[in-house]
């Protein structure tokens, strides 16, 4: 693919590049995002946001933050407080687990059109960042009226083209992202087991953009991949360490990524083992895999 003369752009954001780093939720704290984006990724996003919770959030980067919620309370608020720091707001209408479930929020709320309207409306006239919503594989009947609301409001869909019984597992349907690619002129961002060059590649002559979930968990040198900047010196975990002390992650969120930075490399079910017991810093440090 000729990457000098195309130009991505979303809404009114231009992107150098259609290398997304998908939400995902409480992989992508700040280090791990900035890591995605020094290796090529344009645009990182947040994982699950509610506006109503009152959890902190590490906003420096500028993320694309995805939000969840099924009520409108304190979102105006929410938007208002943190538009200066975000680079698109995403409304995640895809969510399969338990707990979108009991509180009817991400997939669980498709067919409540009303409110789904109302959060966008209100995210719309509240920011002039670019506005996308997050959706999985369903009838269509049920995407339909969501698709027109997109249209309204939204200047991309992501189509993560699994149903919610398959959560994460088992082959997405390329063909219902095709479809609702022919149903809207919005453009689509595709998500789901893109894993190396080829597959974006391919993705990309049918898409506008492309979502990299689990294959940059403990592996953000897949966007050097993607971009085809490979540096003589990758990212490793040693990377991450240093800006998670930065940022003051937690120690289990440190220990959460070092066991991700295991994959692939020589004796990692050991190692993994080992983290997994761990309660000091120092430990995680003594590592030697951190060096290579
Ligand atoms: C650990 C994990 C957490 C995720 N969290 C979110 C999330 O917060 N919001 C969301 O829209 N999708 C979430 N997803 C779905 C991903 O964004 C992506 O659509 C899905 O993993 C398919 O892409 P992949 O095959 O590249 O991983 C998550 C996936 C994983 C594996």
């Amino acid at each position: 693919m000729d990457m000098v003369k195309k130009t991505y752009k979303l809404g009114n954001v231009k992107l150098k590049n259609p290398y997304l780093l998908a939400p995902m939720h409480e992989v992508n704290d700040i280090a791990f995002r900035e890591l995605c984006k020094k290796a090529g990724a344009s645009l990182v996003y947040t994982g699950l946001t509610n506006p109503q919770s009152r959890k902190p959030i590490n906003l420096e980067d500028k993320p694309a933050i995805q939000l969840t919620c099924n009520k409108s309370n304190g979102l105006k608020e929410f938007i208002k407080n943190n538009d200066k720091n975000c680079s698109l707001w995403d409304f995640n209408l895809g969510c399969p687990s338990l707990h979108a479930k009991k509180s009817k929020t991400g997939f669980f709320m498709i067919k409540n059109l009303r409110i789904i309207a109302e959060i966008l409306k209100i995210i719309k006239q509240n920011t002039k960042k670019p506005l996308t919503i997050k959706i999985r594989k369903a009838d269509l009947e049920d995407i339909t009226p969501i698709l027109a609301l997109a249209e309204k409001y939204c200047d991309a869909i992501a189509v993560h083209p699994r149903t919610q019984e398959q959560g994460y597992a088992g082959e997405p349907d390329v063909e219902f992202a095709r479809k609702i690619k022919t149903l809207t002129k919005l453009p689509i961002i595709y998500s789901g087991n893109v894993n190396s060059r080829q597959e974006a590649d391919n993705i990309l002559q049918e898409f506008d953009f492309v979502m990299i979930g689990r294959q940059a968990i403990g592996n953000p040198n897949i966007f050097y991949e993607l971009t085809g900047n490979i540096p003589e010196k990758l990212i490793t975990f040693k990377d991450y360490l240093k800006l998670a002390e930065k940022y003051k992650l937690s120690f289990q969120q440190i220990k959460f990524q070092a066991i991700n930075f295991t994959k692939g490399i020589q004796g990692a079910s050991k190692i993994r083992a080992l983290l997994s017991s761990t309660r000091k810093m120092g430990d995680i440090k003594k590592l030697e895999y951190l060096y290579n």
